[in-house]
């Protein structure tokens, strides 16, 4: 007997809904690991240089062996430096709270109010990331430097016109800007993860140099925000597809997308992250 749940037409919109499902799934999935991660890197930037400059122990902010860091008596390099980690910390805790549809649905204040701080303080951070780069010189090598600087200027773009939409109403063009922001913003944490699992994956370095501008590094220099973006926009493109197959594809590259941040993640977290700031702790 044919019911209206068992033809071909009904058979074919439930799996596409099973497959938009597991689509949402394995996006809340990285959600969930990417917010970890960025609150485990809040910390190391909270403990690394913002809780030295507040008590004033501005010599503990070169710890972590920045390019050039704090240097006494250079007050507007400092400033610049200052400017830019500090913020860092807030858009690190921010802006992965503005991701959780809770908040956007029962908290659309704070969800206003915490996306103005991340946008404007992601515009202070390309900016002043820019400065310290190109003015102050804190660069290993002028080629291993392009990927960084690209993600800055995007960063102003994305930002534009995500403020842009946001005010103008138009929410789905604002959700799109919004989340390539924030894909922009974390360029340099994305950098850090990939860096982190590409060693885990090879045991070692392989194409990396000690001044970051080995091939590796600077393919991961434009990969770092290029594939998040491009599995940004896949992600939007299934949405819109009422093919089971293309859902089910893009759903295998975001799983993927999730598993690797997932290595990041913890090889940073313990490669990285806890080591530093242990050994801040201890001194
Ligand atoms: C808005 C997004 C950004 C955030 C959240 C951010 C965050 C950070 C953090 C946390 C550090 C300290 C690194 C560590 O201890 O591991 C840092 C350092 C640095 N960042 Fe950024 N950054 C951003 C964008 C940029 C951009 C776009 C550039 C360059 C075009 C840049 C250039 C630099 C430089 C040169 C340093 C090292 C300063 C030194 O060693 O003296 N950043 N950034």
């Amino acid at each position: 007997m044919i019911s209206a749940t068992n033809t071909p037409q009904a058979f074919s919109t439930s799996s596409t809904n099973r497959a938009k499902q597991f689509l949402q799934l394995s996006v809340s999935a990285w959600v969930a690991i990417a917010l970890v991660g960025q609150w485990f890197f809040a910390s190391y930037v909270f403990v690394i240089y913002v809780f030295p400059i507040v008590t004033g122990n501005l010599e503990l902010v070169n710890l972590s062996k920045p390019i050039i860091g704090y240097v006494k008596g250079d007050t507007f390099g400092n400033a610049a430096l200052f400017s830019h980690v500090i913020p860092a910390a807030l858009l690190s805790v921010g802006g992965i709270i503005q991701l959780l549809p809770i908040v956007r649905r029962k908290y659309p204040a704070v969800h206003r109010w915490n996306g103005r701080m991340f946008l404007t303080l992601g515009l202070l951070g390309a900016i002043s990331g820019l400065y310290l780069t190109w003015v102050r010189g804190a660069r290993l090598s002028d080629v291993g430097s392009l990927g960084i600087t690209l993600n800055g200027i995007l960063i102003v773009v994305a930002v534009v016109f995500a403020w842009r939409y946001a005010k103008a109403k138009q929410f789905d063009k604002h959700m799109r800007w919004a989340i390539h922001a924030f894909i922009l913003v974390n360029g340099v944490w994305f950098f850090r993860l990939y860096l982190m699992a590409w060693y885990v994956g090879n045991q070692g370095a392989n194409g990396n140099t000690a001044n970051i501008d080995g091939p590796m590094d600077i393919f991961l220099s434009f990969a770092c925000y290029g594939i998040p973006m491009l599995i940004a926009e896949c992600v939007f493109w299934a949405k819109r597809q009422k093919q089971v197959s293309k859902t089910w594809a893009v759903t295998v590259l975001t799983s993927m997308g999730a598993l690797v941040t997932l290595m990041g993640v913890l090889a940073a977290i313990f490669m990285m992250w806890i080591p530093r700031i242990t050994q801040a702790f201890q001194l």
